[in-house]
């Protein structure tokens, strides 16, 4: 770079990165330094995707950008950088005209203001939608009820081939009663009890019953750092999170099956910003990672939104609950998706250190 050049670089207001054509990262300017808090020197090569992590799967766009040679503008992501709270951003990449492969990055967080009303504008969407929705589940089961009551009566003095209508009925209706009751079961959500689980013990529980029922053909691997610490938490509403997401990946590998790896590890310096200008911090992190085809890209942005399914007979309401209870514990959820490794990252706070008591320590 030449003197002029380093000047505009330094002077840059918003974090700008240089990557190779390998995603690693050659050179931050100073407002990237203060961004991911780390020199320039110290970072230079290492993976950009593992220094910066985004909320939203967009490897295959940032890929095309760089292979057609063409900018990319992706706007309202949310940035982690495991140093600190995510925050919401605009990301400008565009490839470095004189050489080939290399692009440059540039992330701009948008207003924290802007932020909060927005996530709290969709928190009340989803909502009034679950709510809309609970009561609609509740007026349609009773009558339901009455229509499988009427279908069986009639299938008692018809032949079999006519039988096989009034089974029909009696099937969907009960599929929709199964349908109505996922939904009932979302509103009735309460706030979690919270306290000191060992996320092992909920990771076990949830292994063992996705490999008895719905992940049989899966193989799920088990990496854990055996000396994480207790989090605080709803063990029974944890569960639930894990035993979705095992769900999604199992269903997404199909019948064929695939390869569930479950990560914990400790992140000392993750943090949250919340709403009232506070950190938290959300040091335990939980990944479960898999094999399978990855996030379908029309819906890949909109997946913890309620009712949003890429599967046939999906009700689309598995990571809006994920999504939900992770937030009732004031955790973290993203995900990073390419076709063969999609990654669910929770982050959950630990709880406080039990005091010893005399008896222990001595
Ligand atoms: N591990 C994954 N791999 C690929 N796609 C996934 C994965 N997890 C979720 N998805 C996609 O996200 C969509 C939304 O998931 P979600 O759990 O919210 O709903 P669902 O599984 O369709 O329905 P439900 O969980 O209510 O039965 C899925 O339909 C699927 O297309
Ligand atoms: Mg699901």
């Amino acid at each position: 770079m030449s003197l002029e050049d380093n000047a505009i670089w330094a002077s840059l207001p918003v974090p700008a990165l240089l990557l190779d054509p390998e995603d690693r990262i050659e050179e931050i300017n100073p407002a990237a330094e203060g961004f991911l808090n780390t020199s320039s020197r110290s970072i230079r090569g290492q993976n950009v995707w593992e220094r910066v992590m985004i909320n939203s799967p967009l490897e295959d766009a940032f890929n095309r950008a760089r292979e057609t040679a063409s900018p990319l503008f992706v706007n309202d992501v949310d940035v982690g950088t495991g140093e600190r709270a995510p925050l919401h951003c605009n990301l400008q990449i565009a490839p470095l005209s004189d050489r080939p492969g290399y692009m440059l990055f540039l992330i701009s967080p948008r207003e924290l203001a802007g932020r909060m009303t927005q996530d709290h504008s969709v928190k009340s969407a989803a909502k009034s939608a679950i709510g809309m929705a609970e009561m609609l589940a509740h007026e349609i089961k009773n009558p339901l009820a009455g229509i499988t009551g009427a279908a069986q009566l009639l299938s008692m003095g018809l032949d079999a081939e006519d039988r096989e209508l009034t089974d029909l009925i009696v099937a969907e209706t009960r599929r929709v009663v199964k349908l109505l009751e996922q939904v009932e079961q979302f509103g009735n959500l309460t706030l979690p009890d919270l306290r000191p689980v060992n996320i092992h013990d909920v990771l076990d529980r949830a292994r063992r019953s996705a490999l008895l029922g719905f992940g049989a053909s899966m193989k799920i691997i088990e990496d854990y750092d055996p000396s994480l610490p207790a989090a605080i938490g709803d063990p029974d509403q944890l569960l639930q999170v894990v035993l979705n997401l095992l769900k999604n990946a199992a269903q997404a590998a199909g019948k064929e099956g695939g390869t569930i790896r479950i990560h914990t590890y400790f992140e000392h310096s993750f943090r949250l910003r919340r709403a009232d200008g506070g950190g938290r911090s959300l040091p335990l992190q939980i990944e479960i990672i898999d094999d399978g085809p990855g996030l379908p890209p029309d819906i890949a942005d909109q997946i913890f939104d309620p009712f949003v399914s890429g599967r046939e007979n999906g009700t689309g309401l598995g990571l809006a609950l994920v999504s939900k209870i992770i937030s009732d514990h004031e955790g973290w959820i993203s995900v990073n998706s390419v076709p063969g490794h999609t990654v669910f990252r929770i982050s959950l706070p630990m709880a406080p250190r039990a005091r010893k008591t005399k008896k222990e320590s001595s």
